[in-house]
């Protein structure tokens, strides 16, 4: 055995008996038995010195040298690389308690709504959902609003450009309409949905909101009847003491009709401001069908009778969550959205 021979056991002893314990000294491994000035590549040229017998032999080694080298190199590439990556890992607290998923939130109107339509419902009341877009008669010729009444005044009512009759429903009124004329009696439903008034927008009005309809019709129903259901609506909604009182108005559609207030308290300066020093709040509109109604949407009125009342949601919302300005419903603002309750 000649030197070169020795030279290059020495360096494959070395590949063999290598241990490096992470991925830089890995790298430095292979920068030199695998990189392009490495130890091997020096062996290679002193072929030529080599007696001719020698040389197969020879480059079988350095060969084998070179095969070692990759080898090893192969197969702790990726041990080494995981261990580094778990390492990164090592320092986290696995105990520490994960960031809270984001949920969606309830809108405000949605929630009062879906209070509402809970507590018609275990009374018997079907939902009844219909158009935003309707015509003319729905909305307030079958209502009994004559040709010449101020809700008909293009000031109040968006109308449809290019559909003649048609309009943005100014009342969920226009759904008892739609229920007459397709349902016999007896007929007992709550309609929610969206109306739309041309009105200028402040803290207090909007053009767009929300209202709760109901319409009750089947023999002998009775005002009395009408103020018992509201009654029990008060209770249900503001609790076991909730106080009602009615005040007679008028609206075409029904007669006699009545505005609802419902006793909120005097308690506080917020109080007294909301409820304008009196303690009562007005909360919806309602009335006996009028008999013309009945008679418009195909329903005997000498066999029967009945009650509607309609409630507008964002008032109820903004005094339930304490919300100084109706705008705030229509902004989606998240910072706002955000603070209601998720579930429901
Ligand atoms: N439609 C009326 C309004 O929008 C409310 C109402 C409904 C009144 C049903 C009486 C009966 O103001």
């Amino acid at each position: 055995m000649n030197e070169e021979f020795n030279k290059a056991e020495e360096i494959l002893d070395q590949i063999k008996s290598a241990e490096p314990t992470n991925v830089e000294e890995l790298e430095n491994f292979r920068i030199k038995y695998l990189g392009s000035k490495n130890e091997i590549k020096p062996l290679f040229s002193k072929m030529g010195s080599l007696k001719p017998e020698d040389r197969k032999a020879y480059g079988q080694l350095l060969n084998k040298l070179k095969n070692t080298a990759e080898e090893r190199y192969n197969t702790l590439k990726p041990a080494l690389e995981q261990r580094e990556k778990q390492a990164e890992y090592r320092d986290i607290d696995l105990t520490a308690p994960p960031a809270p998923i984001k949920h969606g939130a309830r809108h405000p109107v949605d929630i009062v709504m879906n209070r509402v339509i809970s507590i018609f419902q275990k009374m018997g009341f079907l939902l009844a959902e219909d158009r935003e877009i309707e015509d003319d008669w729905h909305n307030f010729t079958a209502m009994n609003t004559p040709e010449d009444h101020p809700a008909r005044d293009m000031q109040d009512t968006y109308y449809l450009r290019d559909f003649e009759g048609l309009l943005l429903r100014t009342h969920t009124s226009s759904v008892q309409a739609r229920v007459m004329t397709s349902a016999k009696p007896p007929i007992r439903i709550i309609a929610p949905g969206r109306v739309y008034r041309n009105e200028t927008i402040s803290a207090r009005s909007h053009c767009q909101f929300h209202q709760v309809e109901g319409l009750y019709i089947d023999r002998d129903v009775s005002f009395a009847d009408l103020k018992q259901t509201l009654l029990h609506y008060a209770r249900e909604m503001y609790g076991p003491d909730a106080k009602i009182r009615l005040r007679p108005s008028y609206f075409p559609f029904t007669e006699p009709s009545a505005e609802v207030d419902v006793y909120w308290g005097l308690e506080s300066e917020t109080d007294k401001r909301i409820t304008k020093g009196t303690g009562w709040l007005e909360i919806m509109g309602c009335g006996m069908v009028d008999p013309q109604v009945l008679e418009n949407c195909g329903i005997d009125p000498s066999e029967y009778s009945g009650f509607a009342f309609g409630m507008g949601i964002e008032r109820q919302a903004l005094l339930q969550y304490r919300i100084e300005d109706i705008r705030w419903l229509f902004e989606n603002d998240i910072r706002f959205l955000k603070q209601f309750h998720p579930a429901i």
